[in-house]
């Protein structure tokens, strides 16, 4: 199965402020290649803590499909979404979870370890039993450094965004205990495009 990341960055690689809110970071433009990378994915993953503040269905949005096909946009390519069903994802240690809105198209399966924490290999066999493919991390920078850590993220995509949010204790791309630098996962930068102030990033990370 192939894991991707995608996260919208401020400048100085916030992706919330010190409140943890619920804000769009990124532009409409932003959103329509967040919608290409759920189109291309059959599961979305997020976080309690994400899942709080959007407890909505994770799904690519047509309209936003439809409108990119008039914009150049990089590597925009993506499987017809007519007829197809997702796998929302949320992993919890059992904080509180209210979903919002049922979609028909969407299936939520939780992962709320007993004791401990869950491992990143365990969902990943258990999505593959699925049929999951590709799996879409739309995660807070808790579970992203999690998976790295776990090695088993393929590619992050970021959108940096013309913004600084500051904010010691601020949530952002990667956090967790951090790692060393001789042990911090390298990446292999395979796209940069900018489009208006923002810069779409897809980077490989190295095996
Ligand atoms: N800019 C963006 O693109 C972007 C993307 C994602 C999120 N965000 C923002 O980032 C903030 C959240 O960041 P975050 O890092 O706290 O997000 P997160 O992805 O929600 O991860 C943290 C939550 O995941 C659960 N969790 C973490 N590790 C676990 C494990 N090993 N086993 C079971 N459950 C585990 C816990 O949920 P419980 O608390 O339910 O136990 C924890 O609170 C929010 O403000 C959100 O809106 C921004």
């Amino acid at each position: 199965m192939k894991v991707v990341s995608n996260t919208a960055i401020a400048l100085d690689g916030r992706i919330a402020t010190a409140a943890y809110d619920h804000f769009a970071l990124g532009t409409t433009t932003d959103r329509r290649y967040m919608s290409v990378l759920r189109a291309r994915a059959e599961a979305v993953l997020v976080g309690g803590q994400t899942f709080r503040n959007w407890p909505l269905p994770l799904l690519p949005d047509a309209e936003a499909l439809a409108s990119l096909k008039a914009e150049s946009f990089f590597d925009s390519e993506h499987p017809p979404i007519e007829g197809r069903r997702w796998i929302n994802a949320i992993v919890t240690r059992g904080g509180p979870i209210a979903p919002r809105r049922e979609d028909e198209r969407v299936e939520r399966i939780f992962y709320t370890p007993a004791t401990g924490d869950t491992d990143p290999n365990e969902i990943v066999a258990d999505l593959e039993r699925r049929g999951v493919k590709t799996l879409l991390l739309e995660c807070g920078g808790d579970l992203l450094a999690q998976w790295l850590a776990a090695g088993r993220v393929d590619e992050v995509y970021t959108t940096v965004c013309p913004v600084l949010l500051g904010g010691r204790g601020a949530p952002s791309l990667v956090d967790g205990p951090g790692f060393s630098y001789a042990s911090a996962p390298r990446l292999d930068l395979l796209h940069a495009v900018p489009v208006g102030g923002e810069i779409y990033c897809r980077y490989a990370v190295r095996r």
